[in-house]
């Protein structure tokens, strides 16, 4: 049966603008975010403290922290102890890490082998649960790797499980890629939730082959109550060739609301806060609801 209610983590902000190829202002940028809190997002990845060699979209995220309303949870990505050091000198309260189950993927996207990476990420997060920051680990290519194909689900526990016994607050457990069908969805998640009760369990679906509807279905029946998704449907990861953006936020919404599923967001108002970035973005913005707002 379906949850009640269902907590929405907007990423437009930054899986969303991280690959966009014309400059966002901050200026911009704040007003999108802000637009989204007055819709009533609750939790949101404002920005990335990644190098800016990489990423240059996300050079702003110290101000981006510092001029952000202090409303709900904000969440800022980081990759390494450098950038936690940045995030915490920025003000920021809640702390994302990312790493990929595949060791090809997460030598592209952070230049370093997944044992590598666990190992830096292992006295940082200890240090920022010390501190008192909520901590999220993003679990990338948990299902598809662009390099390796398959991910044998055993390999995505055996990570989500040494994020949960270093004591981070959540997981998001993402599909890269968009490749993931609804039985994998239904039966990743009904593993993890199984295994790892403790923990937040967040589910993040990138939308390539307009599956993530289907797989957020999917993942609530097998009890998923938490969902990364983007407004406009904007994004994708740069060192991942291919991907497209999170499945839209708009219209998940609707389908929750349509199952009479809460999610506190104002359907109207988050369509403004589209329409807000939509004149910044090189894609035009192609969602289900939000093309109706516009004929209206
Ligand atoms: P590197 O070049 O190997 O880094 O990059 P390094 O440690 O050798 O340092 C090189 C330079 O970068 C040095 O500066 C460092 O200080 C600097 P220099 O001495 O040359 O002037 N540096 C930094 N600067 C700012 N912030 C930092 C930082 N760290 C080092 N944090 C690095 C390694 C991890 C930095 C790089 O690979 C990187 O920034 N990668 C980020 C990639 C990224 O942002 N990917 C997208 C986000 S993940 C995603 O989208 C997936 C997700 O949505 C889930 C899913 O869908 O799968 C979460
Ligand atoms: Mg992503």
């Amino acid at each position: 049966s379906l949850p009640n209610n269902v907590t929405i983590i907007e990423v437009g902000p930054r899986d969303g603008l991280q690959n966009e190829k014309k400059e966002v202002s901050t200026k911009n940028k704040l007003a999108f975010i802000h637009a989204l809190q007055a819709a009533g997002i609750e939790e949101m990845e404002i920005t990335s403290f990644v190098s800016p060699k990489w990423v240059p979209q996300m050079a702003d995220a110290n101000e981006i922290v510092k001029e952000v309303h202090k409303q709900g949870r904000q969440i800022v990505l980081t990759p390494n102890s450098k950038g936690v050091e940045r995030a915490l000198s920025a003000g920021a309260n809640s702390v994302a890490v990312f790493v990929g189950v595949s060791n090809s993927f997460n030598l592209k996207n952070i230049n370093k082998t997944t044992t590598q990476s666990m190992q830096d990420l292992k006295p940082v997060i200890a240090e920022l649960k010390q501190q008192g920051i909520f901590v999220r680990a993003c679990i990338s290519t948990a299902f598809y790797c662009p390099y390796e194909g398959k991910i044998d689900s055993k390999d995505t526990l055996a990570l989500c499980k040494e994020f949960a016994n270093w004591g981070v607050d959540e997981l998001s457990v993402a599909d890269t890629i968009g490749m993931a069908n609804p039985q994998e969805s239904y039966e990743l998640f009904s593993l993890l939730n199984r295994e790892i009760p403790q923990v937040l369990m967040n589910a993040h679906f990138h939308d390539t082959r307009k599956m993530g509807l289907a797989n957020i279905y999917a993942a609530l029946l097998a009890g998923v109550t938490r969902f990364d998704t983007s407004a406009g449907g904007l994004g994708g990861c740069p060192f991942a060739p291919g991907a497209t953006g999170n499945v839209a936020t708009e219209d998940v919404v609707n389908m929750l609301h349509n199952m009479r599923v809460n999610t506190g967001i104002d359907l109207n108002k988050l369509c403004e806060a589209v329409s807000i970035i939509a004149p910044h973005v090189s894609r035009p913005i192609d969602t289900g609801m939000f093309r109706l707002y516009e004929l209206n």
